[in-house]
């Protein structure tokens, strides 16, 4: 045999030398949940390690971020009832905690990227991500809507907005209202190919955030459609979005692999919920060893062309690294010291010079 592939296999020091892909802290995003309260850090029973957290909490939270690397936070809101209603007004409300909290978080640690949540959903007495009329979400009469929570986020200091809501028209609707409003600075993740997945499971019981009636397969997308992600990314990059994002991440790796191949904008994967939660769940049984499948699936996200991750677990992997995990093993067996022959094949020695 000419060609032996495990050759460039057969120690760590080669493995790293040819490894094609690298994996950073500094590529993930840690997802925070907020509640409207000074001291509180209930945990979320779909998805352990993770809380709702106060305000006081929030602002402990980022610091210990922080001190492992991280700089990058989504934040989410856990609305009481009382102010939810069928326009979402609290989403732009002057009193809004989730606009006052990210506010404190931006004044105190300025080096954070802060990316937030564009959508109806936690704010509606509907729990859609659009308005709700006569059992249908009607797209245009959402996007002002939109548009108000978008310049309310940006006024608050959001670094990046996330619309989540799978409205047509949203991004630019969205950019048009920045620009006006003077937020020309402010950039949008959009929500590209956001499937109507089963994963979303346990989000929605941290944010008590799940449709009063329906499902959202009118406006997420359809899991069997590739092709239907270019024109959704198609549309979003020509609207002004700064990045596009496949979510959720495990099961649509090849749609995540195509927006990477045929565009130019930053692609984002978002582990979402169900899927950090499925891993921890197997490993609570023993069945797998957690580190090592958070270190594998976080580099396979990678791999299939994520630049950003949005994951549960980027404080899990920011503390591996900080505790001296290796995802290789440095000392190998020492296959190199055994006696070689020297004896020399017999058409060299034969060779006439
Ligand atoms: C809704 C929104 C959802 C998530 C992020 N934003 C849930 C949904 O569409 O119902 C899910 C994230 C996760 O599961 O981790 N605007």
């Amino acid at each position: 045999m000419l060609k032996r592939p495990r050759r460039n296999r057969k120690t760590a020091a080669i493995r790293g030398m040819v490894r094609e892909t690298q994996l950073s802290v500094e590529n993930l995003v840690q997802p925070l949940f907020l509640v409207s309260k000074e001291t509180s850090r209930e945990p979320v029973k779909s998805l352990p390690n993770t809380y709702r957290l106060g305000i006081r909490e929030t602002l402990k939270e980022v610091e210990d971020s922080l001190n492992l690397g991280i700089t990058n936070f989504i934040l989410f809101p856990v609305v009481p009832d009382q102010y939810k209603d069928k326009f979402a007004t609290y989403g732009h409300h002057e009193d809004n905690f989730y606009l006052k909290i990210t506010a404190e978080i931006k004044r105190r640690f300025p080096e954070t990227c802060l990316i937030s949540d564009v959508a109806m959903d936690p704010y509606s007495t509907d729990g859609h991500d659009g308005l709700v009329r006569d059992g249908k979400i009607i797209n245009d009469e959402t996007l002002p809507i939109l548009a108000k929570m978008a310049v309310a986020q940006a006024a608050a200091g959001f670094d990046l907005l996330g619309p989540s809501d799978m409205m047509d028209g949203r991004v630019g609707y969205m950019r048009q209202a920045l620009d006006a409003a003077g937020y020309t600075d402010t950039g949008i993740m959009a929500y590209t190919a956001k499937y109507a997945s089963a994963f979303y499971g346990p989000f929605r019981q941290a944010l008590d955030s799940a449709p009063k009636a329906g499902d959202k397969k009118t406006y997420q997308m359809d899991p069997a459609n590739q092709r239907e992600a270019l024109i959704e990314a198609a549309l979003d990059i020509e609207e002004g979005a700064d990045f596009i994002m496949v979510k959720p991440a495990l099961n649509y790796l090849d749609v995540i692999s195509l927006l990477k191949n045929n565009t130019e904008t930053p692609v984002s994967a978002y582990h979402v919920s169900g899927e950090c939660a499925m891993l921890i769940a197997a490993a609570e049984k023993g069945w797998i060893d957690l580190d090592q499948a958070v270190q594998e699936t976080l580099m396979c996200l990678r791999r299939a062309g994520s630049d950003v991750i949005i994951t549960y677990f980027t404080k899990h992997y920011a503390r591996m690294m900080k505790q001296g995990y290796m995802p290789e093993e440095r000392k190998e067996p020492k296959t190199h010291a055994r006696k070689h022959s020297t004896k020399m094949p017999a058409f060299i020695t034969n060779y006439k010079i």
